[in-house]
C-alpha cells in the first residue's frame, strides 16, 4: 500500500481490496453499497433507487471522512502561513492536486487548475484561450450535443471577439457526425470544444480520433468537456490527445463545488489569468501586476481546500474499485435497461442503439406522455431520475422532443434496480395513457 506525502494510506474500498485499478474482476456491488449509507433508505416506504447520477453522484463514507478529518484536524488557509496548521493544510491541498493529476496521467501537478467544477473550467478556457487566440472572423467548433456549460461560454466569447460558432451536427442515433466535423475544420478554426461523453444521450465520443482529425486539419486548441467522462471511464489525458480536459468532482463521488481543468503546460503558461485577486499574483504595483506561475495564476482567492481533499479521496476510492470495472458494470446495467425499456409500448430511447457506445445514461420518451410526469410517478415509487432538457437544449431540439426522462447509472446501482425502473416506467405509461 502506498502512503501519500499527506500521510494518507491509499485507501482500498471493501469492494476493491488489494485491487490494481482497471484490472480486477467484475466489481462487488454489495460491498460498494456498504460504503454509501445514503442508498440504504426508503422513500414513501419503498427502497430508494438512485438513478440520477449524471446530475450528481452519491459520496462514499471515505470521502465524507476525509473532509471531516481535514476540518477537525488540519484546517487553515493555504500558501500563506508559516504555522503548523497552515503547513498541513497546504500539504493536504497540494497533495490532492498531485493525486488527481496523477489519476489523469497529467505530466505533473502544475498542469491541474482547481476550479468550482467543469462549468468554471470551461469558462476559464473560453475566457483565457479566447483572449490569447481568438479574433474577429475566427471560428470555434462545438456541437449540437453540448451541455450549456460547453456552449454558452463560447457564445459569450464569440460575441466579445466577433468570432463565429460552428456546430457539428448529430446522426439520428445520437453520435457526432464526423464527416460534418471534418468539413467544418479549416484555417480559421481556433478552438474545437466537444464533450467526451454526452450527458443527455450517453454517447461516448471517439475523442482520440477527433484529436487526430483536429491536428491534421488545424492548429486549433482541442478542449474536452469531461464532466461525464471522468466519473465513468479510465481517463488518460495524454493518450486522448486533447489540450484541455474539464471535470467536476461531484459527479465522481467527490464533493460539490470543486473540479478541475487539466491543461498542457505550454498553453497554461501562454494564457492570461481568468480572475484577479490574492494568490494569483507574483508582484502587485499601484497600476499593474505580474502573475504567479500556472496553475496558481488561475486560482484567485482562498480555494476550496476541503473540496480538493475530498476529491482526492474520491479518486483514491474510484482507483480502488477500478474505472475499467466500473465502466464494465455500467455497460451491463445499460444493456439491461435498454432491453427492458424497449419492451414498453410507445417508448423511444435516444442515443446510440449499441450499449457499448454509451456510458451509463439512458434517456427516453414515451409517445403521448410528459417526461416530467413519468419522473414524478417514478419518484412516488422511490426511483430518482431526471426529466427535462438536461441543460442540453440543442439535443432535445435536434430530436424533436420537448424533454426526456433520463436514467443514469453508477458503480452502486444493481440489476434489481434496473428491473424496478422498467416496472415503474410501465406503470407510469399505464397511469398516464390508459
Ligand atoms: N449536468 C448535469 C446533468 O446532466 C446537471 O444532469
Amino acid at each position: 500500500m502506498a502512503t501519500s506525502t499527506y500521510g494518507w494510506t491509499e485507501r482500498r474500498t471493501s469492494a476493491g481490496a488489494g485491487a490494481v485499478a482497471g484490472r480486477r474482476a467484475p466489481l462487488d456491488v454489495a460491498a460498494v453499497r456498504r460504503d454509501f449509507p445514503i442508498l440504504d433508505q426508503t422513500v414513501d416506504g419503498k427502497p430508494l433507487v438512485y438513478l440520477d447520477n449524471a446530475a450528481s453522484s452519491q459520496k462514499p463514507r471515505q470521502v465524507v471522512e476525509a473532509i471531516g478529518a481535514y476540518y477537525l484536524r488540519d484546517h487553515a488557509n493555504v500558501h500563506r502561513g508559516v504555522h503548523e496548521l497552515a503547513r498541513r493544510a497546504t500539504e493536504a491541498y497540494e497533495y490532492a492536486r498531485e493525486r488527481v493529476a496523477r489519476w489523469l496521467n497529467a505530466a505533473g501537478p502544475h498542469e491541474l487548475v482547481w476550479t468550482r467544477g467543469a462549468t468554471e473550467a470551461l469558462n476559464l478556457v473560453a475566457f483565457s484561450v479566447g483572449r490569447a487566440r481568438v479574433g474577429h472572423g475566427d471560428e470555434i467548433v462545438v456541437s449540437e450535443m453540448e451541455h450549456h456549460s460547453n456552449l454558452v461560454p463560447w457564445q459569450l466569447l464569440a460575441e466579445r471577439r466577433g468570432a463565429k460558432l460552428r456546430h457539428v451536427g448529430l446522426t439520428d442515433d445520437g453520435r457526432l457526425d464526423l464527416d460534418h466535423l471534418a468539413a467544418l475544420l479549416g484555417s480559421r478554426t481556433r478552438v474545437v470544444s466537444l464533450p467526451h461523453v454526452s450527458n443527455a444521450l450517453g454517447t461516448i465520443n471517439p475523442a482520440r480520433d477527433i484529436a487526430a482529425l483536429v491536428r491534421e486539419r488545424t492548429g486549433a486548441v482541442y478542449v474536452l468537456d469531461g464532466a461525464q467522462g471522468a466519473p465513468h471511464l479510465p481517463v488518460d489525458v495524454r493518450a486522448l490527445g486533447c489540450d484541455f480536459y474539464a471535470f467536476s468532482g461531484h459527479k465522481m463521488c467527490g464533493p460539490t463545488g470543486v473540479g478541475g481543468l487539466w491543461g498542457r503546460r505550454a498553453l497554461l503558461e501562454e494564457m492570461p489569468p481568468y480572475q484577479g485577486g490574492g494568490e494569483m499574483i507574483e508582484r502587485v504595483y499601484a497600476n499593474h501586476s505580474t502573475w504567479a506561475e500556472a496553475p496558481h495564476k488561475f486560482e484567485a482567492g482562498t480555494p476550496n481546500i476541503a473540496g480538493a481533499v475530498g476529491l482526492a479521496a474520491a479518486v483514491e476510492y474510484l482507483d480502488g474499485v477500478g474505472l475499467a470495472a466500473i465502466h464494465g458494470h455500467e455497460r451491463a446495467l445499460t444493456r439491461n435497461a435498454m432491453v427492458l425499456l424497449s419492451g414498453v409500448e410507445g417508448l423511444r430511447i435516444l442515443g446510440p442503439a449499441n450499449a457499448e457506445e454509451r456510458a451509463g445514461v439512458v434517456p427516453f420518451v414515451i409517445e403521448g406522455a410528459s417526461a416530467q410526469d413519468v419522473a414524478t410517478i417514478l419518484d412516488a415509487e422511490g426511483i430518482a431520475v431526471r426529466a427535462g432538457h438536461h441543460c442540453a437544449q440543442l439535443v432535445v431540439d435536434r430530436y424533436g422532443v420537448p424533454a426526456t426522462t433520463r436514467a443514469s447509472f453508477y458503480l452502486y446501482n444493481t440489476v434489481e434496480e434496473v428491473r424496478r425502473l422498467a416496472e415503474g416506467v410501465t406503470a407510469a405509461r399505464r397511469i398516464l395513457l390508459e
